[in-house]
């Protein structure tokens, strides 16, 4: 079957968080299937697009109100990724170096929007199905079945999966002018709290709903910022799949991001030589646990509280554990962290901004991963800390929960708190260096256990076909 994956991010070839892995890597996993999986997404002006050759495959023109827009649509020759890549240029609108961010975000997606229609709708033959991916991706189910240019489309399935419904990009309706011409009698499809919603549209609108794990479907029909009567309305056509990781991209026996590679045979002394190097770098004690937080410094991944949980857990703990912390977002955040590093300078130590291969690093190199997440609707970086023999630590909910086994029960191999605050994380932060100072056997028999377990896209990327097999 012919899949068209539809994001605004992919990696390698731009990333800003889990989204990018998702479709860097499940459309590689259909393929091995026996699919023919695709991926379409805006041309940034990223390395990648610089050092890859392309081919040129479409250009066309269309209109988003009164301003008339050329798009061109370029392919990675040799399928370097494991699937066929198509690039959306538009001058002026994407044509540019990140991702989010811009006053005129809502103008680049939906001109995208209207540009991978036009050009779907000119193919001689139509895809089996063509799966979107949040709400920068929301209203093309909408435009397939109800602009008229686009309309002969409307046959084919599409799949929308919610990576993260706390973003939902909606725009007032004095902008309606921007869609291309559609059937009015539909507005109300468009349509969410008097607002232009993407993400409800593609809720009410795509033939089937995916979310990116089972938990956090059931946690978003009790609260989505708004849309939890939506989600439960159209319960009928959602599913939670749970995420996969890129087994090939997240391997310590072959990463060339790291100091040492190593498997499950040689965990200790790998992890230790690559500990050492990151706690030669950043000033910290290599005989200490060393618990690391990589991630988006927002509220939904509990970033605020982690000044006040690292200064004490140090002071409760006497300092028996270090912390290094990656990541970059709310400066009120990233200013309180620096001000703990400077207090507990030996202890604690930050990298603020994004960095690819210090994160490899540091799943290679931790001993546990902290992810004390308010929401989550999946989560990739504990499962990378599993492949990696790093124990993660995270609070019970959504993805989290579906993949992390407390140690105090059966066949358990991580540590899981309640709440998203202080107390629960300082109490986890005594487990963890009871577990690695105290219960040697355990810890070591942890590390090597969840390293066995496969995470990876295979089951799910099954999954996926099978939905879209539903809808044939
Ligand atoms: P989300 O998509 O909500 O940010 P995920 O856990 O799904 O959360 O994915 C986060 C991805 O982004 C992981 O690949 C993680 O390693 C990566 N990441 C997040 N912040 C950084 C950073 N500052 N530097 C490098 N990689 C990062
Ligand atoms: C979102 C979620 C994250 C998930 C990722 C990939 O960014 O916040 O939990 O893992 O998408 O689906």
């Amino acid at each position: 079957m012919e899949i068209i994956h539809v994001s605004a991010e992919c990696y390698p070839v731009a990333k800003a968080g889990g989204l990018g892995d998702v479709v860097g890597a499940l459309p590689k996993y259909q393929n091995e299937h026996g699919q023919q999986s695709k991926v379409v997404m805006p041309m940034y002006r990223t390395k990648f697009l610089f050092s890859n050759e392309w081919e040129l495959v479409h250009e066309g023109q269309q209109q988003m109100g009164q301003h008339a827009f050329n798009y061109a649509v370029i392919k990675e020759k040799n399928n370097t990724l494991g699937f066929e890549l198509y690039l959306v240029d538009i001058n002026g609108l994407l044509d540019r170096e990140k991702i989010y961010g811009y006053d005129d975000d809502t103008e680049r997606f939906l001109a995208f929007q209207i540009a991978v229609c036009d050009w779907i709708s000119k193919w001689l033959h139509k895809p089996g199905v063509i799966h979107c991916h949040d709400y920068h991706t929301g209203l093309i189910p909408f435009f397939i079945k109800y602009a008229f240019a686009f309309r002969h489309l409307a046959s084919v399935p599409t799949v929308f999966t919610i990576h993260n419904a706390q973003y939902q990009g909606q725009f007032g309706w004095e902008k309606f002018y921007l869609l291309p011409p559609y059937d009015t009698a539909q507005w109300g499809l468009l349509d969410w709290d008097h607002a232009i919603n993407p993400l409800a549209c593609a809720i009410k609108c795509a033939w089937k709903v995916t979310t990116v794990s089972p938990s956090y479907l059931d946690e978003l029909r009790q609260s989505a910022n708004g849309i939890e009567n939506l989600m439960q309305y159209e319960r009928g056509k959602s599913v939670g799949i749970l995420n996969g990781i890129d087994a090939d991209v997240w391997d310590p026996s072959k990463d060339s991001m790291i100091v040492k590679n190593y498997d499950d045979h040689m965990v200790k002394e790998g992890k230790r030589k690559n500990k050492k190097e990151l706690a030669g770098h950043f000033g910290l004690d290599p005989d200490k646990p060393l618990i690391a937080f990589i991630g988006r410094l927002v509220g939904e991944k509990a970033a605020d509280i982690l000044p006040d949980a690292i200064r004490n857990s140090i002071y409760q703990h006497h300092g028996n554990a270090n912390f290094l912390v990656l990541g970059s977002g709310d400066a009120q955040v990233e200013n309180r962290l620096d001000e703990v590093k400077h207090q507990f300078n030996g202890y604690v130590n930050t990298y603020m901004g994004y960095n690819e291969s210090l994160s490899h690093l540091m799943y290679a190199g931790a001993d546990f991963l902290l992810m004390p997440s308010r929401v989550e609707p999946c989560g990739l970086n504990q499962m990378y800390a599993l492949r990696y023999g790093t124990i993660p630590m995270v609070r019970s909910t959504g993805g989290l929960k579906d993949t992390v086994k407390d140690f105090g029960d059966w066949q358990g191999y991580g540590i899981r708190f309640n709440n998203a605050d202080v107390n629960d994380i300082t109490y986890s932060v005594g487990r963890a260096i009871d577990l690695y100072h105290n219960k040697k056997d355990l810890y070591n028999w942890m590390r090597t256990y969840m390293m066995h377990l496969d995470n990876s896209w295979d089951a799910s990327a099954k999954d996926y076909i099978q939905l879209y097999q539903s809808l044939q």
